[in-house]
């Protein structure tokens, strides 16, 4: 099978993201919803699942869905973990997101972590959007985290940024984080060349690139595009805290019920 774009950096990934959820706290967001909407849950992009436990083990039923091998091998590792009830409460299934048939519907469908970005193309988004209204129950609510594009950051059309480092546990080095981003204002697309660098037990320096290309959404198109697609638009939050939509909260949060 062909590699997803994430089999790449699965191995880091719990790692890089976890000052991201600290800041972010976006899990009783989703399992106050999935409670509200009482039947089964699917998350789209799930991930290692880091969300998708936690929800989980609050006794919801959920599917997570997922393009990558890698990723699915990180969650998988963590389920076994788990006591049974909670695994019996957990399906993971590796599809691609603007194109999945699972033959069933879910009272709630959420795409977290601006996972939805990563089909950057009006086809793709369209075709996901799709595939969400047909499996989500009569009423069902449909939830979208992406991230605000900036358009200060937007006008330097490209930029060089130092994102830190973290601790790899398994290797037990440092790893250091950068980028070099190039928007595309014509296409409403960035190009991120993501560099992972340390040094090995030997001494030697490692260099790993990962690429990819991410679109960015504003507000009401993506209004437009769940309008469009037959859903009604019922919260724009800025942030999980559900504090209403603001330009400088950096999060967009779209809760929109299938009409
Ligand atoms: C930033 S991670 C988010 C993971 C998880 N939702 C979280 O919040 O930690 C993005 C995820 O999107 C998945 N992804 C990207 N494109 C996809 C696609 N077309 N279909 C399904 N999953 C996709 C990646 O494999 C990756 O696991």
């Amino acid at each position: 099978m062909r590699e997803a774009l994430f089999d790449r950096v699965a191995r880091f990934y719990d790692y890089e993201i976890e000052d991201f959820i600290k800041n972010i706290n976006d899990v009783p967001f989703y399992i106050e919803y999935a409670k509200k909407c009482g039947g089964e849950v699917l998350e789209l992009a799930c991930g290692t699942g880091r969300v998708l436990i936690p929800l989980a083990k609050e006794e919801i039923k959920i599917t997570g869905l997922d393009a990558s091998r890698e990723m699915l091998n990180v969650a998988r590792k963590k389920i076994d973990a788990l006591d049974r009830g909670t695994q019996r409460n957990i399906e993971l299934v590796q599809e691609d997101m603007s194109r999945f048939d699972l033959h069933k519907t879910f009272s709630l469908i959420f795409c977290t972590f601006r996972s939805f970005q990563h089909l950057v193309t009006r086809e793709e988004r369209g075709k996901c959007l799709e595939c969400v209204n047909r499996h989500l129950t009569k009423n069902g609510i449909f939830i979208l985290h992406l991230f605000v594009p900036w358009h200060h950051l937007l006008a330097q059309e490209r930029r060089s940024m130092y994102l830190g480092k973290f601790y790899d546990k398994e290797n037990d080095v440092y790893v250091t984080r950068r980028s070099e981003v190039v928007f595309n204002l014509a296409q409403q697309t960035l190009h991120e060349d993501r560099f992972y660098e340390w040094t090995d037990k030997q001494g030697n320096f490692q260099r790993h690139v990962w690429s990819f290309d991410f679109a960015y959404l504003f507000r009401y198109e993506v209004e437009l595009l769940l309008e469009k697609h037959g859903f009604r638009v019922e919260e724009v939050f800025g942030s999980f805290d559900k504090s209403p939509y603001n330009y400088y909260s950096g999060e967009q949060i779209f809760v929109a019920r299938r009409e």
